[in-house]
């Protein structure tokens, strides 16, 4: 394992992620990341934005490849509703000798090696966390380890992007912060052509038909709002072919099975579950005047045609 020396206190680093992802298709959100962190004079500083979107689309592996594009090692910190600011820098471990070693987090392990730090689900952290981190977001680009009792600067190529979820488990993130994780880039949901060609990069050896009937469900999903995901999709045709290894049978019974196992049975009727969203204002950003005010039979309803 690394390790650095920083006002003489050692620090031992956590390792980037080995995985090797490639990002299909999709290509307003990866140019608008990679714009963000690109610095056009030396003077100038990259900016940390938030990806937006619902679960399973692609933020965490957006910003994974991103990094990989720029040829920059990637670190990715799970933010949860438990993380304590400790977390986020360095946090002290037993040694073997019963001495105190000081562990970086990811987020300090890309700062010091100049990599690219995904802060992953930044929407579960809570304001205390997030507070540790102001210095970072703004032109200081420091931490402050009280634990380890050193100030840690950002090595000039360090990148950062903050991934957050679409639900409804979100930490109000104070005004402050939110002013420093900007701009937000939206992940929307792919079309056709690309979740084809997302679903066939992920799962090479499904049979076509499989894809096929999975895409077909996604799109229905997506045009329908539902936050049904690429990863569900992925995840109903793996088990799908699993089970048909065990007791064939035709694809689509399948997937049916897989797929309702996987997001529940709801997806057996989407148009009800969608209508009954809307009326339950779970997804207001697509809500009619009508939505709120009108039988949708009523004569006085704007919406009616
Ligand atoms: N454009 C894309 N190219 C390649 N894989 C993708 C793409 N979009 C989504 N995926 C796949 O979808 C799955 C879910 O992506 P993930 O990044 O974990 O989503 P999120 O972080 O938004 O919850 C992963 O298996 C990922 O490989
Ligand atoms: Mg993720």
């Amino acid at each position: 394992m690394k390790t650095a020396l920083l006002d003489k206190v050692e620090i031992h680093l956590a390792n980037p992620v080995e995985l090797q992802v490639e990002w299909i298709g999709q290509e307003e959100p990866m140019m608008q990341l990679l714009a963000c962190w690109l610095t056009v004079n030396p003077g100038d500083q990259p900016l940390c934005p938030r990806l937006v979107g619902h679960p399973g689309l692609g933020k965490t592996t957006l910003g994974m490849a991103a990094a990989r594009k720029r040829g920059q090692a990637v670190y990715v910190l799970q933010c949860t509703a438990d993380t304590r600011p400790e977390d986020l820098i360095i946090t002290p471990v037993l040694g073997e000798k019963g001495n105190i070693k000081y562990q970086a987090s990811a987020l300090v392990s890309a700062m010091i090696t100049g990599g690219a730090v995904i802060l992953d689900e930044g929407n579960r952290m809570s304001e205390k966390s997030w507070a540790s981190l102001a210095p970072l977001l703004d032109d200081r680009k420091s931490v402050d380890s009280l634990v380890a009792g050193i100030s840690i600067k950002a090595h000039p190529e360090f990148r950062c992007v903050v991934t957050m979820n679409e639900d409804d488990s979100t930490f109000e993130i104070p005004d402050y912060i939110m002013s420093r994780i900007q701009p937000a880039i939206e992940l929307p949901f792919p079309k056709a052509e690309e979740e084809l060609r997302i679903l066939r990069y992920n799962l090479p050896s499904a049979p076509e038909e499989l894809i096929n009937i999975c895409l077909g469900f996604l799109q229905k999903a997506h045009d329908l709002d539902l936050p049904y995901s690429i990863r569900d999709g992925l995840n109903a045709i793996r088990f799908a072919q699993k089970l048909g290894m065990l007791r064939p049978a035709p694809w689509d019974k399948l997937f049916s099975q897989a797929i309702s196992q996987i997001v529940g049975q709801d997806a057996f009727d989407m148009e009800d579950v969608a209508d009954r969203r809307r009326r339950e204002g779970q997804h207001l950003p697509n809500m009619q005047l009508g939505d709120f005010f009108f039988d949708e039979d009523s004569p006085l309803n704007p919406d009616k045609d």
